[in-house]
């Protein structure tokens, strides 16, 4: 037999205030057929002034804790990907341990930029699998609207704030690639390419910052690195493309969605996308995705789905696993 982290609960929260991108062109020149064009992008929601991450990261958590129909007390941590906590310390995983009422347990943040919920699951299932913990709650939760350079229109129109979660709790498996849970990892980063991913700011210079991106460098990295880690993270558990029923991607670009699915040889039609509606939200994007994915009908329970992230760092990385 084998422990497995099998997905119970999922659940996600969107800030109330979505922008369409004909709200860009009043102030930046850009126009709603060039964001829709070049990255698929039609709105995005936007965190209301004094409503923090950990604010957007307890509302999805309660989403998923409700789905999954338990109580926070029963859950042994919480990891939080992000890149923009509220605070520089204490981890707006705490923060959220504390708004949940949780009072036993740990918790703590993982930051890799849009890789962080893949880099969180990884995390999640290694301490479900050695026996450390039983039960996990993984979020993503970003309020990247707070690190936008408004006048940078090569950055400021493709990011959006959301949250989302999934309940990871230990089940028996054959150890098998028909268990249900989590079945294989692929992580990797590559700190050379700091430069064209990063925020201009930080502890060290005393400012929050701005996001810089070489958009089109790391559009060629992404088409480059996704699919190879996916079927990695695939080879690993035994298994190939034409077992997939749903990749589940990183909402950054929808050219580079269809780039991925089209070496994966997996049609559109099996893959789960909500970059029109949400931007690029970053860490959040994947259990977002999920989370609506689910809703839509589309995920369903024994389902085998590949996600995968690349992001600031470089750091990217999948992850395969059976609903
Ligand atoms: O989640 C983390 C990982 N991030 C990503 O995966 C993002 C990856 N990159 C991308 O999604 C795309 O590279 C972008 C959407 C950012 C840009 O698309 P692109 O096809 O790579 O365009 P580009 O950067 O090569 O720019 C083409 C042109 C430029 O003008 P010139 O130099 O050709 O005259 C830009 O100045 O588009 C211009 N441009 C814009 N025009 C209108 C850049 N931003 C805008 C804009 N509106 N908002």
């Amino acid at each position: 037999m084998t422990r497995r982290a099998v997905v119970t609960g999922v659940g996600h929260y969107l800030p109330e205030r979505v922008v369409p991108n004909a709200e860009f062109e009043a102030t930046l020149d850009t126009t709603d057929e060039w964001i829709r064009s070049r990255s698929g992008i039609e709105r995005r929601h936007f965190a209301a002034e004094g409503e923090g991450t950990s604010d957007l990261a307890t509302k999805a958590a309660q989403a998923a804790l409700k789905d999954a129909g338990i109580e926070i007390d029963s859950v042994d941590a919480i990891i939080l990907a992000t890149s923009t906590a509220d605070l520089t310390f204490p981890s707006a995983a705490t923060m959220v341990q504390a708004a949940l009422g949780m009072t036993r347990g740990f918790a703590f943040d993982v930051q890799a930029v849009c890789a962080g919920f893949v880099y969180a699951l990884a995390n999640a299932n290694a301490l479900i699998a050695s026996g450390q913990c039983d039960r996990i709650l993984v979020i993503g939760a970003e309020t990247f609207s707070r690190i936008m350079d408004w006048t940078d229109r090569s950055t400021c129109v493709l990011f959006g704030d959301g949250a989302g979660a999934l309940i990871l709790e230990a089940k028996e498996g054959q150890g098998t690639s028909d268990d249900r849970g989590i079945l294989s990892v692929d992580l990797h980063s590559d700190g050379r390419y700091r430069d064209l991913l990063y925020v201009d700011g930080g502890v060290s210079t005393k400012t929050t910052g701005y996001l810089r991106m070489q958009g089109n460098q790391v559009f060629r990295h992404a088409v480059e690195k996704l699919a190879a880690t996916a079927e990695a993270a695939l080879d690993k558990a035994s298994l190939t493309s034409s077992d997939v029923d749903w990749i589940v991607p990183h909402q950054a670009n929808i050219r580079i969605i269809q780039g991925t699915a089209k070496k994966m040889a997996l049609p559109m039609s099996q893959v789960v996308v909500t970059v029109q509606d949400h931007g690029n939200t970053s860490a959040a994007s994947i259990p977002l995705a999920m989370s609506v994915g689910k809703q839509r009908g589309q995920i369903k329970e024994g389902d085998l789905l590949v996600t995968e992230a690349i992001g600031g760092g470089l750091a990217w990385g999948a992850v395969v696993l059976r609903w």
